[in-house]
Formats: C-alpha cells, structure tokens, sequence
C-alpha cells in the first residue's frame, strides 16, 4: 500500500528528506540514527535512483554523511554538488565537484548536469535559501515515527515569513492527519 504517487523525472528541484515527525531531518551532531527504525515504502529507492539526475549538498552534509559513502547505498550514480565558501580545504574526492558561488547559480549548475532529470537538494540550508528565492519545485518527505526534539531542523528561518505549501492532491490544502502512540514505554523510574 502506498500513500503518494511515484517520483517523477522532469528537471524538477527537489527537497527530498526523510524527517523526524517534529520536523528534524537530523539529530544532535547530525546523527542519523533516528532513520534506524525506520521502513521505506516498497520501491522508493528505485524511484529516486531513476528519476535523480544531479544531487546539491552542502559542505556539512558532505563532510558528516556524503564522505566516501554514496546515496541510495551507492545504487544511484551521477554527478553530486557541494556547495561551500572553502573549497580549498575540502577533501578531493574524484566523483564530486565543490563549488563556491551563489545559491541560484549551484542549482543551474545541478539543473544541467541533470540532463532533464531532477536535482535533488541534500542540504536544509540551501533548501531554505533556494525555498526563500522561489526556486524549488517540491518537497518530497518522508515523516519517520520519532520524535527527535534536537538537531537540523527541515526549515530553520527565525523571523521568516510562512512558505505556504500544496499538497499534490485533489485537496491541496487540506491538513494531514496523522495518529500516533508512544512505541516503547516510559522509563523506569529510580529509587524507591
Ligand atoms: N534526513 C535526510 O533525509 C537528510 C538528507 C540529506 C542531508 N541530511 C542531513 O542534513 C545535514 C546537513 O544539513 P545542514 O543544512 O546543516 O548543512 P549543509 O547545508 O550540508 O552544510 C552547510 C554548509 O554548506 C555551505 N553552504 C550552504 N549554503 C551556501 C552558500 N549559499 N554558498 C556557499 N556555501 C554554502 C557552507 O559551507 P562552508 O562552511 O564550507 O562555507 C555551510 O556551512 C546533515 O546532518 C545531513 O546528514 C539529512
């Protein structure tokens, strides 16, 4: 059973996240661990190898995560983007172009490399900015059943104006519900 219909290739700038109910996408020192538990819908990861074309991360998501392991557990392949302000002292990595310009200019960068597929942006950060210029076509989340209460958050803009979304559906601005209960007790308590 699924909720949503597959992923499609059409040069498309994505925010593609899996996040934590309370809107993380990372946690403390950008610990993955919350994913652990967590199931895909069947096929997902094919969709995406399919339909990626280039990948824009940042230099933090780079150093933490991307390193020497690739997306998808290196079933997709492509051209991957790391935007930083130091290119210098990043570490060479033959499969990898670091740039350092605007924001607008990395994703027509990402968007050529693509070839017609879509660009899918691994960083909160640039998401936010490229968001803030209107320069992002969808957001495709994956909400994990945890509640995290620290770390990078999907949309950290204090003082921002509200980015009014649609949901691609018949009822685009519908809310979503969702129900929940806790999955694993409530500690013990100490002492007597
Ligand atoms: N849950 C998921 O599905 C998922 C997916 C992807 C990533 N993540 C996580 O997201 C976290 C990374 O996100 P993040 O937003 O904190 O960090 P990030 O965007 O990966 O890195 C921030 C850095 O990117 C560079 N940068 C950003 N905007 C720039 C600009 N306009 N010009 C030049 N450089 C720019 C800067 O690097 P310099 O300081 O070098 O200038 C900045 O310090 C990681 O923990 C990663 O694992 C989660």
């Amino acid at each position: 059973m699924t909720d949503i219909s597959p992923q499609t290739a059409a040069g498309k700038v994505l925010l593609h996240f899996a996040m934590s109910l309370d809107g993380f996408v990372a946690g403390p020192g950008h610990s993955m661990d919350f994913l652990s538990r967590a199931t895909n819908r069947p096929g997902l990861v094919q969709e995406y190898v399919e339909t990626t074309g280039a990948i824009l991360a940042g230099r933090a998501g780079f150093d933490s995560a991307i390193g020497d392991s690739r997306p998808y557990g290196g079933a997709w392949q492509g051209p991957i983007f790391v935007l930083t302000h130091h290119p210098e002292d990043a570490m060479p990595t033959p499969d990898i172009t670091f740039l350092s310009c605007p924001v607008q200019e990395a994703v027509g960068i990402a968007l050529e490399a693509a070839g017609g597929k879509n660009v899918e942006v691994f960083s909160p950060t640039i998401g936010r900015q490229l968001l803030q210029l209107g320069l992002v076509d969808e957001l495709d989340l994956h909400v994990v059943p945890v509640l995290l209460g620290d770390g990078i958050r999907l949309y950290d803009a204090p003082g921002g104006e509200p980015v009014h979304l649609r949901r691609d559906d018949a009822e685009p601005t519908r809310t979503v519900s969702l129900r929940y209960r806790p999955d694993g007790g409530a500690p013990d308590c100490a002492g007597g």
